[in-house]
C-alpha cells in the first residue's frame, strides 16, 4: 500500500510539474507512513509540507493541489487534509478485504515481491574453533538465521557462510597437547573449553612446550601432513559441536555452510601480489600495508590497514579480502551481509573500502555489516558466570530448558511428560532466540531469564501461546482453518485495525530483509497479536450473529493465525499446536 500511494503521489506531482504549480527537477524522497490514529485515517504524508517551500504556496494550499491531482484507485477511500498540511489516506475495506482474501487463499500468505530475486551471501555465526562456541556467538547465529530465512522467503537465493576462525597461532598450542595425549579422543575434547585452558597452562609453564608449540604452527602452515590430519581431527570435534548448538537453536546451518578462515589460506599471498599490483601496497615498519585517506588514527594520521606483518605472516583483514572477493567472483553476490559484533566495525569499513579500491568486488554488489551489540548479564554488564567465566551456549540453553520446564509444569500440571518436554523446548529456546531478535540488534541487550520466559509482553512465550489461541478455535470447532469458505467483511473497528496489520505482512518482511533487523518483525507479530486479541474480545467468532459474519471472521482468524505461524517460523522459532 505504500508503495502504491508513493507512486501515486508521484504522479500527482509529475502533473503539478507540467501545470506549471511545481518547479521542475525537484528531487525528493516522498515519505508515506502509517497513520498512528485511525480516525486520521490509514497512511499519512508530508509530502505537501515538504515541498511549499520551492513551491513557493502554503503547505494547505499545496496539499489542496496535490489531492486534486491525485488519480483514483479503488484501494482508496478517500484522501483528507489534515493539520498543517498532512494527506491521509483511508483505505477502501472492501478492497482491503478483497486482498486479504486472496492472501489467505494464497500459499504465500500474499507475499510477493516485486523486484528480481538476488543472491545473497550471509557470514554468520563464524565463532573461532579453537574455543567453545559462547553466548558472543549467539547473537550473530540467530539474527543472521533469521534475516537468511526472511531473505529466501522472499525469493532471494541464500548463500549462508559460517566463516569459522580455524586457522591461527591458537592451533600449535592445541596440536602441541593433542601430541602429547595421543589417546585424546571425542569424549576427551568433549570440554573443549577446558582442553583449551590446560593446553594454555603447559604453554605458560613450559618454555620447552612452547616452543614445539611455535614450530607446530609453522609446520601446520607449510602443509606438514602430519600436523595438518591433528589439526582437522580437533576441528572435526570442535565442528561438530558447534552443530548440536546450531541443532538445538534450530538454526539453519550445517557443515556444508563451513568456509572458514583456513579456506582462503592458499589465496592470502595474491591478494598481496594484487594489492600491490593495483598500487595500493606501502611498506610500513616491515610490514605490508593499505593506507586510506578516510581513516585516521586520534593524532590525524592514516591508520593503515596491515596485509601481511613483517614476518611474513597474514592477519584477519587479510583472510577477510580473499573472502570478500571470493564472494563476489565465484559466488556471484549481490549483497554480503556481515552479521558480526558492533566492535568490528572499523574492520570491516577498511576491508569494504580495500577490496573496492582493489576491485576485488564488482560494481553493484552491496557489502554491509550487519553489526550488533553486547549482550549483558542482568546486571548490565558484560555476561559472565558467577565465577567471572564466559558462559557456555549449551549450558544457557539448558537453564532455559530447565526454566521453561518448571514455568509449563506449573501452569498445567496435567499434561504427559513427554508433550511437557516438548513444550519446554520449544517455548525455553524460542525465548531465548527471542528475546535477542526483539531488539534492535545495534543495541545492547541485559539477558534477564525471568523477563524473556514471561507470558505478558513481547515475549515468546506471549506469541506462542497467542498462536496457539487461533489454532484452538478450530480445533473447538472441529475444522480445519484450510479451505474456509465464504469472504472477508470488515465492519467493526477491530476488525478493521486487525486487516489493516495483517495487510502489512509482506512489506514488514521486506523491511527485515532490507535492514537486516529481526525486530521489526517480532514488534509487527507482537502488535498483531494484541490486535487479534481485542478483535476476539469485541467481535465474537464462533456464536457470530449470523453465517457470513461467522465465516469473515473464521477466514480472519485463520489468516492471523498462519500469519503468526509463519511469522514466528521466519524468525527461526518453531511453534506448537497447543500449549
Ligand atoms: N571469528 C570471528 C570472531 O569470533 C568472527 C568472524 C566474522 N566474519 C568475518 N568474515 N570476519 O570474532
Amino acid at each position: 500500500m505504500k508503495d502504491l500511494i508513493r507512486e501515486l503521489i508521484q504522479q500527482a506531482l509529475v502533473r503539478l510539474v507540467d501545470d506549471g504549480v511545481l518547479p521542475s527537477g525537484l528531487d525528493v524522497a516522498i515519505q508515506v507512513e502509517h497513520a498512528r490514529d485511525k480516525s486520521h485515517g490509514d497512511f499519512a504524508s508530508n509530502i505537501a509540507m515538504m515541498l511549499a517551500k520551492p513551491a513557493g504556496s502554503k503547505p494547505r494550499d499545496l496539499a489542496e493541489k496535490l489531492r486534486d491531482a491525485l488519480p483514483a484507485n479503488p484501494q482508496l477511500s478517500k484522501v483528507e487534509i489534515a493539520g498543517p498540511g498532512f494527506l491521509n489516506f483511508y483505505q477502501d475495506h472492501q478492497a482491503l478485504a478483497r486482498r486479504l482474501d486472496a492472501a489467505l487463499d494464497d500459499v504465500r500468505l500474499g507475499v510477493h515481491r516485486d523486484r528480481a530475486p538476488q543472491r545473497v551471501v550471509i557470514d554468520l555465526s563464524s565463532p573461532n574453533l579453537a574455543k567453545e562456541m559462547h553466548v558472543g556467538h549467539l547473537r550473530s547465529t540467530i539474527i543472521g538465521d533469521a534475516v537468511a530465512r526472511v531473505l529466501e522467503y522472499l525469493g532471494d537465493t541464500v548463500i549462508r557462510q559460517n566463516h569459522v576462525g580455524d586457522w591461527g597461532t591458537q592451533f600449535g598450542m592445541l596440536l602441541a597437547y593433542l601430541q602429547e595425549q595421543p589417546e585424546t579422543g571425542e569424549t576427551g575434547l568433549s570440554d573443549l573449553e577446558g582442553f583449551y585452558r590446560a593446553a594454555k597452562q603447559r604453554f605458560d609453564a613450559s618454555t620447552e612446550f612452547a616452543a614445539r608449540a611455535r614450530a607446530l604452527v609453522v609446520k601446520l602452515q607449510a602443509g606438514d601432513p602430519d600436523c595438518l590430519a591433528l589439526w582437522r581431527r580437533f576441528n572435526s570435534i570442535s565442528l561438530a559441536h558447534c552443530q548440536q548448538a546450531y541443532d538445538r537453536l534450530n538454526v539453519k546451518l550445517s557443515a556444508a555452510d563451513v568456509k572458514g578462515e583456513s579456506a582462503y589460506n592458499g589465496d592470502l599471498a595474491n591478494v598481496v601480489a594484487d594489492l600491490d599490483k593495483a598500487g595500493l601496497l606501502v611498506e610500513s615498519q616491515g610490514a605490508q600495508c593499505v593506507f586510506l585517506d578516510e581513516f585516521k588514527n586520534a593524532e590525524g594520521n592514516p591508520l593503515p590497514v596491515i596485509v601481511q606483518k613483517a614476518g611474513g605472516g597474514y592477519l584477519y583483514a587479510s583472510t577477510d579480502l580473499a573472502a570478500v572477493r571470493y564472494r563476489s567472483r565465484v559466488l556471484h553476490a549481490d549483497r554480503a551481509l556481515y552479521f558480526v559484533d558492533q566492535r568490528q566495525a572499523l574492520h570491516f569499513q577498511q576491508v569494504f573500502e580495500v577490496a573496492r579500491r582493489a576491485g576485488f568486488v564488482h560494481e553493484g554488489m552491496q557489502l554491509e555489516h550487519m553489526g550488533f551489540g553486547t549482550m549483558n548479564g542482568a546486571d548490565g554488564k558484560p555476561f559472565k558466570t558467577r565465577d567471572g567465566g564466559t558462559v557456555k551456549l549449551i549450558d544457557l540453553l539448558d537453564e532455559a530448558e530447565a526454566r521453561a520446564y518448571t514455568l509449563v509444569r506449573e501452569k498445567n500440571p496435567e499434561l504427559a511428560e513427554d508433550e511437557l518436554r516438548t513444550i519446554a523446548r520449544v517455548v525455553g529456546i524460542g525465548s531465548v532466540k527471542y528475546a535477542d531478535l526483539s531488539k534492535h540488534r545495534s543495541s545492547d541487550y541485559s539477558f534477564n531469564f525471568e523477563q524473556m520466559l514471561s507470558f505478558e509482553g513481547n515475549t515468546a512465550p506471549y506469541l506462542l501461546y497467542a498462536s496457539t489461541r487461533v489454532t484452538s478455535i478450530f480445533r473447538k470447532l472441529g475444522q480445519s482453518a484450510d479451505a474456509l469458505p465464504g469472504a472477508i467483511r470488515i465492519d467493526a473497528p477491530q476488525e478493521q485495525e486487525l486487516a489493516s496489520k495483517l495487510a502489512q505482512f509482506a512489506e514488514v518482511l521486506v523491511g527485515v530483509g532490507d535492514k537486516g533487523t529481526p525486530h521489526m518483525l517480532c514488534a509487527y507479530l507482537y502488535e498483531l497479536a494484541g490486535l487479534f486479541s481485542s478483535f476476539y474480545e469485541h467481535c465474537p467468532v464462533l456464536s457470530a450473529a449470523d453465517e457470513t459474519t461467522r465465516q469473515s471472521r473464521l477466514r480472519l482468524s485463520a489468516l492471523t493465525g498462519r500469519t503468526l505461524t509463519l511469522g514466528l517460523q521466519l524468525l527461526g522459532l518453531e511453534t506448537l499446536e497447543r500449549m
